[in-house]
């Protein structure tokens, strides 16, 4: 099974592609159910589009006829008894929700969150995760992360590296010793 964490990687690389400035994703696992968001302001789909785009055959490539990121998604959480849905605005934005059930035997792991989090590191856009477990929650914005490296780009090695640690122990730290 492909890891929840390289899904979110596929739909958050859609928001980059949308020219999306801000991408929140929250990731929050309770009462036996994993929710995923992905929510940018980029330039959103259209109404006619929005309803054909979890169809393969939908996607404005111009390398391959098909787009999987959000078909596969989808097919996911569906897999768990889960539940998926997008809303989207033209000009507005687009929010992408995924629930799991969490003792599923067809979930996927989560995989490693911290490491999609630092893949999408880049100067021109900015990301806010939270991330919680139970009522416990861990929130990491690359705006205040930016704010203290002044000149620093977030995604030179040194920081990405940094970064990568910071998340990591923080996410155990939520996690109290489980596996999601
Ligand atoms: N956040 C978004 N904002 C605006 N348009 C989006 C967004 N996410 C997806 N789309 C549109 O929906 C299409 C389908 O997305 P999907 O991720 O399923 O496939 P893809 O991105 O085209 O290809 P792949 O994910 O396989 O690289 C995209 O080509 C894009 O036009
Ligand atoms: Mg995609």
């Amino acid at each position: 099974m492909r890891e929840i964490a390289l899904n979110i990687l596929d739909i958050a690389e859609n928001s980059v592609k949308a020219k999306a400035t801000l991408v929140e994703i929250t990731v929050t696992a309770e009462n036996n159910v994993l929710t995923v968001t992905i929510t940018d302001n980029g330039v959103g789909m259209s109404k006619d589009f929005l309803e054909r785009v979890t169809d393969p055959f939908t996607t404005t490539r111009t390398t391959r006829k098909v787009g999987m990121g959000i078909p596969l998604f989808k097919d996911a959480a569906e897999m768990t008894g889960g539940s998926f849905g997008i809303e989207s605005e033209p000009g507005r934005g687009t929010r992408v929700t995924a629930k799991f059930v969490l003792d599923s035997i067809d979930r996927a792991p989560l995989g490693d969150i911290a490491d999609t989090a630092v893949t999408l590191l880049a100067p021109g856009i900015d990301f806010v995760w939270v991330y919680t477990v139970d009522k416990r929650s861990f929130t990491f914005d690359t705006r205040e992360i930016k704010a203290e490296l002044g000149d620093i780009p977030i995604d030179s090695p040194e920081i990405i590296s940094f970064l990568r640690n910071l998340l990591k122990e923080n996410i155990e730290s939520i996690n109290g010793g489980i596996t999601i």
